[in-house]
């Protein structure tokens, strides 16, 4: 899926910031792929390049053998679950999520159920004829990913869709998003900050390093889903990959040092 990809971007009167440092990432049909790095190492911006918004600097994507870029499209059908909600806020909650389907051409009728349904999923039935001005932070989290999920994706990239939610009401939603991703076989993107979350939720681990990024860590969740939060296998693998990415932050300090020093 990913080979060799770089990105960087200019900077005026410097030099161009290097985000991406080069990922090569075979991504398996079917996974549930964390992403996990420190912030600002360029988790976003790889979504937004898998997603065809942003091109990278050299290297390639490929979805179902094609080539994504901003002017190429993929017939994978992907839905996207932003970092920040990005709904429409002059259109209601049920428009924001009908929207992409309309765009699909689906039926009127089919529109109306998947609405529903994918509002239903995420605890905002009630709330359908609301403006996103008149939700909070998190349930306009939900409404996004409600929008995400409804167009039935091949490859979801979800960007933090928890994060802005209580722990309660994100313990509930991960539990659909397994069960959905499970039922679907959909391929799902997922970038967390969260070790617990990652651990919970994905067949497979990504960890990527600070700018220029490169994979740091990569494995196998290879306990089989519907998970238990209090098992003793995930407790293990998160306090592991806890402590490798403390060392791999504490890597990228000395590094910093050393060059500093030079
Ligand atoms: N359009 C852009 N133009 C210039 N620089 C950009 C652009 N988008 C992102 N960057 C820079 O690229 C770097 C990576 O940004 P990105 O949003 O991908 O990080 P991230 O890993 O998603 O961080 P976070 O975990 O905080 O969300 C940052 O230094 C950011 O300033
Ligand atoms: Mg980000």
């Amino acid at each position: 899926m990913l080979d060799n990809v770089k990105k960087s971007y200019p900077r005026p009167g410097l030099t161009p910031l290097n985000v991406l440092g080069g990922l090569d990432v075979e991504v398996e049909e079917g996974a549930l792929l964390s992403i996990l790095g420190p912030s600002g190492c360029g988790k976003s911006t790889l979504l937004n390049i898998i997603n065809g918004l942003d091109d990278a600097t050299s290297g390639t994507v490929t979805l179902a053998g094609k080539t994504v870029t901003t002017k190429t499209r993929s017939d994978v059908k992907i839905g996207v679950v932003f970092q920040q909600p990005r709904l429409l806020n002059w259109r209601s909650v049920a428009d924001n999520v009908a929207l992409p389907l309309r765009e699909l051409g689906l039926p009127h009728d089919e529109i109306q159920f998947r609405v529903h349904k994918y509002l239903d999923l995420v605890g905002l039935s009630e709330f359908a004829a609301y403006y996103p001005l008149q939700l909070s932070g998190g349930m306009q989290q939900r409404v996004s990913l409600a929008r995400g999920l409804a167009i039935e994706p091949n490859l979801l990239l979800a960007d933090e869709p928890f994060s802005a939610l209580d722990e309660f009401s994100a313990r509930k939603l991960r539990q659909e998003f397994v069960r959905i991703w499970d039922q679907t076989g959909t391929t799902i993107l997922f970038v967390t900050h969260s070790i617990r979350e990652a651990v919970f939720l994905s067949t497979r681990m990504l960890v990527i390093t600070a700018r220029p990024t490169h994979t740091y860590l990569d494995l196998t969740v290879d306990v089989p889903h519907p998970r238990k939060p209090e098992d003793d296998r995930l407790f293990e693998l998160e306090k592991s990959v806890t402590h490798d990415f403390m060392r791999m932050e504490e890597q990228a300090e000395q590094e910093k040092e050393r060059v500093g020093a030079l």
